[in-house]
């Protein structure tokens, strides 16, 4: 096992995002034997000292089994840097500091800076990581970007200009961590490794692809970002359309960066564009109200606090992507995605087309279709769906071969998605990050829906709380003939 030497700079040290995410998934990394010679310097503004931030990353972690000395060997290795951002001398400090650790923990001079923070200050950061000559140490540098890129294409692309201007391409990791989840990362091998699948993987036999990631938990207390953001931006053009893009793209050549790149983009080039008047054709909104969920009354997302009660924030969001290419023309992906649903769960639904003829069911819209599922959380596997005689009866019945991967998701946290990501970072393999081209297409693609969306006033609430959104998002299927399968 490779173990990657590097000061790793945290923006957003005292953050959430650093403690329920980064901080578990440094200690995994550690722990797995993958790194032994970093250091961590978190950087925030607040007047933390090393132990503040020393005891902080030991209460993040402290559930993931280890004893006392360890933990505090782990926590060593972090140092607390105070920065304001805006400020010279805030970088220049950084600078000594990093110098200082480079030397104590050999780390070779490779530097990684994850911005984990407000987006605004992305650019910003970048460019004065290069102004002041951060981004000069001995070995390489590298800079990772939480999401979200930007909040509509020009945003992004500001937002893009700003961080090329002090980064290369090839040294700037954009984050999407569905794209760590060992699930998702299956489902080129799942295509790609098995002919049963691989050679029926297109219009001909697929009757349709839905992806569903639902979510029972509301906004909690993160209303300001997501009611800014909303189901579409928060879900839809990352994780959901990488998931698609995964899904719909061409095996690659091989399995280097540039290649899958390559592939995926293609696939998000060829989605078909929405028109902003035809987006009640294929995308539908919604927003939740009071309900229930597990038997336990929930508020409505306008009551959830003062400054959403007049919101028209979706948060929720189904649609029909088409792919206009030779593989796929007339075949729907259908995703769905939101907040306060049934359960929290997702997974892929591959629909294959019915035989034509109905020999072994009584009636013929008994007859099942074949389904592949891919189970990405918080189960782990694959299912497949097949028709088979049992028990003597004469006629056929769906049966189930299924194959569960080691439960390993620890629920929202998926610090082993993090961990998988941080890695290869550190390794320098960029595969499992988007690219600008990616994120521009995607964003592209949503931005056409938001702006028909804009045009009209939505009718929200339009699902309680606990359903599995709106009656709309069900007739978005039923008018091609198909509806969505439980997830349960
Ligand atoms: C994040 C969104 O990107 O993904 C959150 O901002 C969402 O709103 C989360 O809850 C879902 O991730 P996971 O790994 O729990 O499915």
């Amino acid at each position: 096992q490779i173990k990657p030497k590097a000061v790793i700079v945290i923006f957003g040290a005292t953050g959430d995002l650093a403690k329920r995410k980064l901080y578990p998934s440094i200690y995994r990394m550690y722990r797995n034997g993958k790194i032994a010679d970093f250091a961590v310097i978190g950087a925030a503004r607040r007047p933390w000292t090393n132990e503040t931030l020393r005891e902080n990353v030991e209460a993040s972690v402290k559930d993931l089994d280890m004893n006392d000395q360890d933990l505090q060997a782990f926590s060593s290795h972090f140092y607390y840097q105070p920065v304001d951002v805006t400020q010279s001398s805030s970088y220049q400090d950084l600078n000594h500091l990093i110098q200082e650790l480079e030397g104590a923990y050999q780390t070779d001079g490779n530097r990684v800076f994850y911005l984990a923070m407000a987006p605004e200050f992305f650019g910003l950061i970048a460019k004065n990581l290069k102004a002041h000559g951060l981004k000069e140490g001995a070995g390489w540098t590298r800079l990772v970007i939480e999401k979200p890129f930007g909040h509509d294409l020009p945003s992004a692309k500001q937002l893009n200009k700003e961080i090329r201007s002090a980064f290369e391409e090839e040294q700037i990791y954009r984050i999407d961590h569905y794209l760590g989840k060992e699930m998702v990362q299956n489902i080129e091998v799942i295509r790609f490794a098995n002919g049963l699948f691989e050679h029926l993987w297109n219009n001909r036999f697929i009757s349709n692809i839905q992806i569903t990631s639902s979510e029972s938990l509301g906004v909690e207390e993160r209303a300001r970002y997501y009611d800014h953001s909303g189901a579409t931006r928060d879900m839809a053009q990352n994780h959901m359309m990488q998931m698609v893009a995964l899904l719909a793209m061409e095996p690659p050549i091989n399995l280097t960066t540039e290649e899958v790149r390559s592939e995926k983009i293609k696939v998000l080039r060829a989605m078909r564009h929405i028109k902003p008047d035809e987006v009640d054709d294929y995308f539908v909104r919604g927003q939740y109200g009071p309900g229930e969920i597990d038997g336990v009354s929930v508020k409505g997302y306008r009551e959830e606090t003062d400054e959403l009660q007049h919101s028209d924030t979706e948060t929720f969001v189904a649609g029909k992507i088409m792919i206009d290419n030779y593989r796929w023309a007339g075949v729907p992906f259908y995703i769905r995605t939101g907040k306060r649903m049934t359960e929290k769960s997702t997974k892929i639904v591959v629909e294959f087309r019915n035989i034509p003829m109905n020999l072994y069911y009584e009636k013929k819209e008994d007859q099942h279709p074949n389904l592949l599922v891919i189970n990405i959380s918080p189960e782990e596997g694959v299912t497949l769906y097949l028709n088979a005689k049992k028990d003597q009866v004469g006629h056929a019945e769906p049966i189930k071969l299924a194959y569960n991967n080691n439960f390993t998701d620890h629920g929202i946290n998926t610090p082993e998605a993090y961990e998988k990501l941080l890695y290869d970072c550190l390794l320098g393999d960029a595969t499992n990050f988007t690219h600008w081209d990616e994120v521009a297409l995607s964003w592209s693609f949503i931005d056409a829906i938001l702006a028909g969306w804009r045009k009209k006033q939505p009718d929200f609430p339009n699902y309680a709380a606990g359903k599995m959104g709106p009656d709309a998002s069900d007739a978005l299927l039923k008018k091609d003939g198909h509806h969505w399968w439980p997830i349960g």
